[in-house]
């Protein structure tokens, strides 16, 4: 299996002495799409960013297509080839759908570009309404324009945090059928995810992450059926009461 994307053993948190990751290790293979699950708290957006260079990584390590990428300042991570889209605040409500996508690719070498007119095509909706301010899109093309922001970039692998909070299952489906027309281009996918059963529907596998390390890693098909992945949230629910 090659490893696109390979987090070992990684510990780390925003203040020295307060660890969140405990020993966190996931691996991505090129051309998969791996869903990172795990109950309110368990670490998992602190695991995506301190990936993406943006939280203390003590030790362990981040490697990308074998590279060593771990501390890569979080600004440069773009040219190492790892994209990441942020909960929120990830488009800039005040400019226009078009204005996003060229400023995100001003920035952004032109030999390692991707076209615009590439992202139009992966994203028809983007395409029908460039010049509609980011922040009067809907909430699923929102999160799509976010996609695309950083697909221009042409990252290897990308790690989303939770595109689908805040959608209607409808929208989810449809955001998540745009992640496979992704995946399709040659991008590996890393998707942080609440929505267990819409995660584990487009996944190929996933890794269940509890207090900052994993517990359970699988096929998605198979954990979609596990009794294990049911009681790893209801264990941290009832810890929390
Ligand atoms: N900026 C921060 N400073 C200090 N502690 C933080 C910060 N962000 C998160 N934490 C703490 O880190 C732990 C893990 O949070 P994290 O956001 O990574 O969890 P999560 O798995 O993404 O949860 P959720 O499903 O709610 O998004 C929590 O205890 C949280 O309080
Ligand atoms: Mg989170």
């Amino acid at each position: 299996m090659s490893g696109a994307l390979q987090i070992e053993n990684v510990e780390g948190g925003y203040e020295p002495g307060l660890p969140i990751l405990r020993g966190a290790s996931v691996s991505v293979a090129k051309g998969e799409i791996v869903a990172l699950l795990g109950p309110n708290g368990a670490g998992k957006s602190t695991l995506v960013k301190a990936a993406a260079g943006l939280v203390p990584v003590w030790s362990g390590s981040v490697r990308l297509a074998g590279r060593d990428i771990t501390r890569v300042p979080a600004h440069r991570m773009v040219h190492e080839g790892l994209g990441f889209v942020p909960q929120t605040e990830n488009v800039f409500a005040n400019l226009s759908v078009l204005e996003n996508l060229q400023l995100a690719s001003a920035l952004i070498a032109r030999s390692r570009r991707r076209e615009l007119a590439e992202m139009f095509a992966l994203f028809p909706d983007l395409d029908r309404q460039r010049k509609l301010a980011a922040g009067r899109l809907s909430g699923g093309q929102r999160q799509m324009l976010a996609v695309a922001r950083a697909l221009v970039a042409s990252p290897s692998v990308l790690m989303l945090d939770e595109p689908s909070a805040g959608l209607s299952p409808k929208l989810v489906g449809v955001v998540f059928e745009r992640l496979k027309a992704v995946r399709a281009t040659g991008v590996t996918i890393l998707l942080v995810e609440q929505n267990v059963k819409a995660a584990l529907a487009i996944a190929d596998r996933a890794v269940v992450l509890v207090e900052g390390r994993e517990r359970l890693e699988g096929p998605a098909a198979e954990l979609a059926d596990d009794k294990r992945l049911a009681a790893l949230y209801l264990g941290a629910a009832a810890e929390a009461h």
